[in-house]
């Protein structure tokens, strides 16, 4: 059994005795007409009510099998400005009969009504799934609700079919793809993470007030500002592992949005799915449009809870090589060494420097095709520059392997330079609206994938590329948003459908792509972390978390990222300093630690490395192959969060509970108050633990400091219960050490 074969049937072991036990089920009460799931330690309900609506009733902590829920009963409201359409907590509600909150649906139909009542006609349960049918009280428009739960981790999928059974088109306006709701309270606290280029994922978190805090991306890809991720707190809980947490996230990497409102009777709605600013989907007779899944969750274990259970639902279920995918290999990127200044001997002196440290896969970024040397010319012309690459990428690959490291390679599939052959050849490949001005960013423009041509092209080019090289990893780059998306060569009707064609032919190249080259792995990068979210990582076994390799800048990135995405995911680079705004303050040492807590790559330009930063460098890779399959597959606890404070620590803990890795960080000793004491989590309090240094152990205190020393080994009370002390001191200053379980004959 090789190495990482055996790491992967470990892990399969540890999932299995760490998970609880599994169990999932729906139940249906003809008496009462309430539908109940419960899973994982979670009840979702709602019931059929007295007008025949879909009425939530509750969601939450799991309660006990004879628990009783009564049948559901329409709210009459307060008053006549809020009709029981709007007061009644509707899972799926379409815009009529005075509806205020926020549709599920809203549709125009031909003839100008464009009111919509969704009632219940039938359901069917087939294992973990349950499909309730809703139809207009009057036309044969249907909706197909799925509700899908993990047994794992009691979380459920929610998406709706919108179906055209009438004899006219009729267009969709607003289609989401659920509607969660938390009962009446005022003491709620939304979570939310939001950023730009080279700043994403900074949480915010704020009270819930009455009216509608709205989430989204109008951008026609995920984006960076927001993230289509949420949670909400009761109590708002200071610790970060109990109080009550809801939390979901979208599975849709187009324009995308998420409303969270307290209601007229400060009940709280949550209503995710396409985003309903410029959207107008036609819908032929017989036609149906299928909505991205929103994924909703609940936790008693607050924050920290919610996103380990996000992390495992991730990893088992949503992630390419689910439910055991791969470690990430360390990889080093040319980038930021060579920018477009790539040729075969730059690459391999590169990839000679890179496998002398334990490098795993090598892969040449931009600059490799076409008549690219800079950002104006070449997209599109998927060729490999003859002048830089005379031999074809053969000779590289092979050199790259023959130093033991797997082949990667940068492409940016859906953009196009006006100056390449592409281009000149289709200028109506774009999105565009006819006559109008085409605005460029980064002197690119989006090819439109939503047409059939475009789609083969891109797919096509891909193909050749994987079949006729060996390319284990694309970094599948997306470095601008969308402008005038228009699609002329359809009717002026059909053109917003782009927003779904576009996104669902996306996915579809990279279905088949992953199908014919089983071997291939798939980075989503947009200019950093622009396209992560549920839908994409289907298919992409990583993300490129942020262009800002800064490794103080990264810590808070990072910590918002985990909130929503496992940091099995999460690519973080070792670059050079000076980087961005710290000039050679950060040592090494501390750039190898803060991308430890990710999947660890390489990004400096080598061959600028004096041997102190190779040896530096090769030790640190080495500790990190011992820790990665924790940080990346294990349980993350963040002890200090990096937002606001001097110092931060996050703590990963295998699923098995025999190994733990903890980072800890100090931007600046202020006052000269000696390091907080660390409290770690998730160990086995009665076993022993043994002490090993990642970092180079900090100066031990002495005879009269404050500080205790650590000891070499402890039991897991001590560590959590007593806590430990790490003696860091001054500016830009990290540690970090490995807890290995000792074994009971040991
Ligand atoms: C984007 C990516 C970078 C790099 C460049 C190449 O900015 O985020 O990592 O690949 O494109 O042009």
């Amino acid at each position: 059994m090789t190495c990482m074969h055996l790491r992967t049937a470990l892990f399969t072991a540890a999932l299995a005795c760490a998970a609880p036990a599994a169990s999932a089920q729906i139940h249906y009460n003809p008496q009462t007409h309430v539908f109940r799931i419960d899973s994982a330690g979670t009840t979702y309900a709602f019931g059929v009510n007295d007008m025949q609506e879909l009425q939530q009733l509750y969601w939450g902590k799991a309660l006990a099998a004879s628990d009783n829920f009564p049948a559901a009963r329409s709210n009459d409201g307060n008053a006549s400005f809020d009709p029981a359409t709007s007061t009644t907590p509707q899972e799926y509600a379409g815009w009529g009969a005075g509806l205020y909150v926020e549709p599920a649906l809203k549709i125009t139909f031909p003839d100008g009504n464009r009111d919509l009542v969704l009632h219940y006609v039938s359901h069917t349960i087939d294992g973990n799934t349950l499909t309730i049918r809703l139809k207009d009280i009057e036309r044969e428009v249907f909706v197909s609700l799925r509700y899908t739960t993990d047994p794992q981790t009691g979380i459920l999928g929610r998406s709706a079919v919108i179906e055209n059974r009438t004899s006219d088109p009729l267009l969709i306006e607003q289609a989401e793809s659920a509607t969660w709701t938390l009962p009446r309270g005022t003491d709620y606290t939304l979570d939310y993470l939001t950023g730009r280029w080279a700043g994403e994922d900074q949480l915010q978190q704020e009270a819930i007030r009455p009216g509608q805090r709205v989430l989204e991306s109008r951008r026609g890809s995920t984006g960076h500002q927001n993230s289509p991720w949420f949670a909400v707190e009761r109590d708002h809980a200071t610790d970060q592992d109990t109080g009550d947490v809801w939390f979901g996230t979208l599975a849709w990497s187009g324009s995308w949005r998420i409303t969270v409102e307290q209601d007229q009777l400060r009940a709280i709605r949550i209503t995710g799915g396409y985003n309903p600013f410029d959207f107008g989907y036609r819908l032929a007779p017989g036609q149906s449009l299928d909505t991205p899944v929103f994924y909703g969750g609940y936790t008693h274990d607050g924050i920290g809870g919610a996103s380990r259970l996000l992390h495992r639902f991730e990893i088992a279920s949503i992630l390419p090589q689910k439910p055991t995918p791969k470690a990430r290999p360390v990889l080093y990127n040319s980038w930021e060494a060579t920018e477009f200044n790539v040729d075969e001997a730059g690459q391999e002196a590169l990839a000679e420097k890179a496998a002398s440290i334990g490098v795993e896969r090598f892969v040449m970024d931009d600059g490799w095709f076409g008549q690219r040397k800079d950002d104006h010319a070449g997209l599109g012309d998927w060729y490999v520059n003859p002048q830089k690459f005379p031999h074809g990428l053969k000779p590289l690959i092979d050199k790259v392997h023959s130093l033991g490291m797997d082949f990667g390679l940068w492409v940016e599939p859906e953009m196009v330079n006006p100056d390449s052959d592409l281009y000149r050849k289709h200028p109506d490949w774009v999105l565009n609206f006819t006559g109008r001005p085409r605005t460029e960013g980064r002197n690119q423009l989006v090819l439109n994938l939503a047409r059939q041509d475009v789609r083969d092209y891109v797919y096509g080019f891909l193909d050749k590329l994987v079949t006729e090289n060996d390319i284990a990893f694309l970094k599948w780059d997306y470095n601008r948003n969308w402008s005038e998306p228009g699609w002329p060569a359809v009717s002026p009707e059909e053109q917003k459908q782009v927003y779904v064609q576009y996104i669902d032919n996306l996915y579809s190249i990279l279905r088949e792509l992953r199908a014919k080259h089983p071997g291939l792995e798939i980075e989503s990068c947009s200019g950093g972390g622009g396209r992560v979210d549920l839908g994409i990582l289907r298919y992409t076994d990583e993300v490129w978390t942020s262009d800002n390799t800064d490794p103080f800048d990264r810590l808070s990135i990072q910590d918002g990222f985990t909130y929503a995405f496992t940091p099995g995911v999460m690519m973080a680079w070792v670059t050079d300093s000076p980087a961005w705004r710290h000039p050679g303050i950060t040592s090494v040492e501390y750039r190898f630690l803060s991308s430890m807590q990710g999947g660890l790559g390489v990004g400096a330009n080598l061959n600028h490395w004096t041997p102190e930063d190779f040896a530096t460098a090769k030790r640190l890779i080495a500790e990190y192959k011992q820790i990665r399959e924790t940080v990346q597959h294990g349980s993350l606890y963040r002890l200090v969060s990096p937002r606001g404070s001097e110092d931060s620590v996050t703590e990963s803990v295998s699923l098995d509970r025999s190994q733990a890795a903890v980072f800890a960080f100090l931007h600046t000793s202020q006052f000269g108050y000696p390091y907080p004491r660390i409290y770690l989590r998730g160990l086995d309090p009665k076993a022993e633990y043994r002490v090993h240094w990642i970092s180079s152990e900090p100066e031990k205190p002495g005879p009269h400091s404050e500080l205790t020393p650590m000891p070499d080994h402890a039991s897991g009370a001590w560590f959590m219960s007593h806590g430990v002390d790490v003696n860091l001191r001054g500016d830009f200053q990290a540690a970090a050490f490995r807890l290995d379980r000792v074994a009971a004959d040991e």
